[in-house]
């Protein structure tokens, strides 16, 4: 619930075990009060810190007391005795880029709005502050949610213009955190391309840590998320706030250390390469971010993230649905393939239980290599023939659905779209624009080349029985331009996201009933926008069963397994070549929505048995993957262990699944602490047939055995006997 109290000016916003408060000074400014653990609604004027400190600046007609520089601030502007990172940065018609933000009014509203032109979460009673700069006609709106049955608040900002001049953002952070000392530790999700969300984590020092992106991506080289933790957090206890921008383009988040040795954290919107004019009357939106704040280490920030966008992000015509369970082409044929050949894979599925068959890149255009065709989404006849009708009915008699795969936002030099529309590229002319994966990206600022986009990919999904989409996105952005921006180029990159969000939100809806699955070169635009609109991911073109128990691990920080998108694929490994038994890959792969990608046709019979079992294996635990409580037991990062359980929410059931990397003879104990069981229930596990409490469980574990060789794994079903 959200209260105003009207004596001492202050907002109480509660969320389940969350307070966050805030005043308004008498000043006329936004001070920051708390936030964290759930405390009563008590007057808190008395933790006011504003000593004078020498060399500042002070408010005019203050006194020595109201410096900005000591001040916590809901937000801090530029240029008015605040040093410290600010969230918003202004530049009027003259130059002038100093504003003086003073509280005008609020309201609180019972069904937050949707965010204008942006993904945002459903529900949650919302707060809207109005701040208003006299001089320059700016009126800043911030806007706060809460969700009463979860630790989280959500915030966004929208700047409107009522002068008759219009003025610049050339800063539009979403949210600014003032913590009253600076013994935090943070936690980021930084990686690569095959190596996507790897955990890290750092203690903050003076200066500004940043974690953010500047390549038109939300990027698999930094997550937009942030968490500050403190020292002795841990997977189960302490401290824990978890930021997650909902947003797929160019992020920033900084925590800042200064010389009152506390942190400000701050982010949103990327602020290199971002200027954005607004004009008279218009309003400028700001993504929204997601704020958890947990006081059971990670694991209990993790579960909040889980289940706020299981029930108020992602789609809910799919998000706790039974997922398809794919075969995909990629890794099995490349580019490669005739129907033939496709139609053998559907033949020897079927009957595994494997329900979807998802025909990957190189369907379209002329597009046998990686070089050509994209932007020409029109049936590739010289490959396919008769089209995609026969391979569609083909699946459909073995009973699978079919799937197929799209990279709307880009075009090859050598296709016919290019060759009529050279110009519809992100380019600035005179400069020869770079390529990626010899692609070009589309200028999603134009109004044209989204509808293009939406027309020809609507077309073939209206011509065909298609049931599954898989929308990638292979390159970053350059040549950050478009013509019709002149001199306001810097709107580019947060324009070209707009574009997709229009494509996507007219393409998804446009086909209701069509499960879109998003990708970009695997896992590099993984983020919460995304899911709202894909309610599964492609996790990383990298399906090494080792590999993915960091990369699952470190995504499952802030998303929920469901979200993540998991191959069983072959060995040796495409990507590094390691071999790993099949059932580790499917049991990794079954902590996430599964799905296979090889070459099924020259699979054995006993191999094809072993997807079979593999799939009923996954069926039996699918219910955990879309609802359950994740717990990480065991960091691969860490330790020679990889260890994960999900747990019904009743505490009825759960599995567990653990894997060891690297076979050691007389090596360390495989001890394994189970987490998430009611210690008072008695439980069964099944495969040890032991029947003990879960307070024996968590306490003394297991020991578990495995057999010799590397990446073996283990699973257990953990049932409630009494
Ligand atoms: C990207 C995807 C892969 C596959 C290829 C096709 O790399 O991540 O899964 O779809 O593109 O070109």
């Amino acid at each position: 619930m959200i209260y105003f109290e009207k004596e001492n000016q202050t907002f109480y916003l509660e969320s389940k075990n969350v307070s966050y408060v805030f005043c308004v000074q008498n000043l006329g400014f936004l001070n920051h009060l708390y936030y964290g653990k759930r405390i009563p609604r008590e007057d808190l004027s008395f933790s006011v810190f504003t000593k004078d400190r020498g060399h500042g600046a002070n408010l005019p007609n203050s006194g020595r007391r109201e410096s900005l520089d000591i001040y916590h601030n809901e937000c801090p502007t530029f240029g008015r005795s605040d040093y410290r990172e600010s969230m918003l940065a202004f530049c009027d018609h003259l130059g002038v880029r100093v504003v003086d933000l003073k509280y005008v009014g609020h309201e609180i509203i019972n069904q937050k709005p949707k965010l204008k032109g942006m993904p945002s979460l459903r529900g949650g009673q919302t707060l809207i502050v109005k701040l208003k700069d006299e001089r320059m006609g700016a009126i800043v709106a911030l806007h706060y949610t809460v969700y009463e049955n979860l630790p989280v608040i959500t915030r966004h900002i929208e700047v409107f213009n009522e002068s008759e001049n219009a003025f610049s953002l050339d800063r539009a952070f979403s949210f600014c955190i003032d913590y009253p000392d600076k013994e935090w530790e943070t936690i980021t999700l930084p990686g690569a391309h095959l190596r996507e969300r790897v955990m890290d984590r750092n203690k903050l020092i003076h200066g500004t840590f940043t974690a953010d992106s500047n390549r038109g991506v939300s990027s698999s080289q930094m997550n937009p998320f942030l968490a500050l933790v403190r020292k002795d957090t841990n997977e189960n206890q302490g401290d824990a706030y978890g930021f997650n921008l909902v947003y797929s383009g160019n992020f920033a988040f900084k925590a800042h250390v200064g010389q009152n040795e506390e942190v400000r954290v701050v982010g949103g919107l990327n602020d290199y390469d971002f200027s954005w004019e607004v004009k008279p009357n218009e309003k400028f939106v700001a993504p929204e971010v997601v704020m958890v704040y947990s006081d059971e280490g990670f694991g209990g920030m993790s579960r909040a993230f889980h289940d706020l966008y299981r029930d108020y992000l992602i789609n809910d015509r799919f998000v706790k649905k039974t997922r398809p369970i794919v075969i995909n082409n990629w890794e099995a044929t490349y580019f490669d393939f005739d129907t033939e050949k496709l139609c053998k894979i559907i033949d020897s599925v079927a009957g595994t239980g494997i329900d979807t068959f998802v025909l990957d890149d190189g369907w379209f255009g002329v597009r046998n290599h990686d070089r050509s065709g994209l932007g020409d989404w029109f049936v590739n006849l010289n490959k396919l023939p008769q089209g995609l009708t026969p391979i569609i009915r083909h699946a459909h008699k073995n009973g699978l659905k079919f799937g197929l795969w799209f990279e709307p936002e880009m075009v090859n030099g050598d296709s016919d779209l290019y060759r009529a529309h050279p110009d519809w590229v992100i380019h600035a002319d005179g400069i020869e624009a770079c390529v990626g994966r010899d692609q070009y990206v589309l200028d999603l600022t134009r109004k044209e080349v989204c509808d293009y986009i939406v027309n020809s990919v609507s077309k073939i999904l209206k011509e065909n029985e298609i049931d599954y989409v898989k929308w990638d996105m292979n390159r970053p952005l350059t040549e950050n331009y478009s013509a019709w921006l002149g001199k306001n180029s810097k709107e580019f990159s947060h324009r070209y996201v707009l574009g997709l969000y229009d494509i996507c939100e007219r393409i998804v809806n446009g086909f209701p009933n069509v499960f879109f699955e998003g990708c970009a070169s695997g896992g590099c635009r993984f983020d919460p926008a995304m899911l709202y609109y894909f309610p599964q991911i492609w996790t990383s073109d990298d399906s090494d069963a080792y590999m993915r128990t960091f990369i699952q691990y470190g995504t499952s920080l802030c998303y929920p397994v469901s979200a993540q998108s998991c191959h069983v694929s072959v060995c040796p490994n495409h990507q590094c070549g390691r071999v790993t038994p099949f059932q580790t890959r499917a049991d990794i792969a079954h902590l996430g929505a599964t799905g296979y990608e090889l070459d099924t046709s020259k699979l054995e019979q006993n191999e094809l048995g072993e997807i079979k079992k593999q799939v009923e294996q996954y069926k039996a635990m699918e219910d955990l993957v879309l609802h359950g409580d994740l717990y990480r037991l065991n960091n691969p990062l860490q330790e020679n262990l990889f260890a994960e359980m999900l747990v019904s929410k009743d505490k009825t059931r759960a599995i567990l699944t653990v894997m060891r990397p690297l076979c050691k003879p007389n090596g360390e104990r495989s001890k394994v602490y189970l987490k998430g069981l009611d210690e008072n229930t008695v439980y069964n596990v099944a495969e040890l047939d032991l029947t003990k409490t879960g307070a024996t469980l968590m306490r003394v574990g297991l020991n578990i055995g495995f057999p010799m060789g590397d990446f073996q794994t283990k699973t257990f079903t953990i049932t409630k006997v009494s």
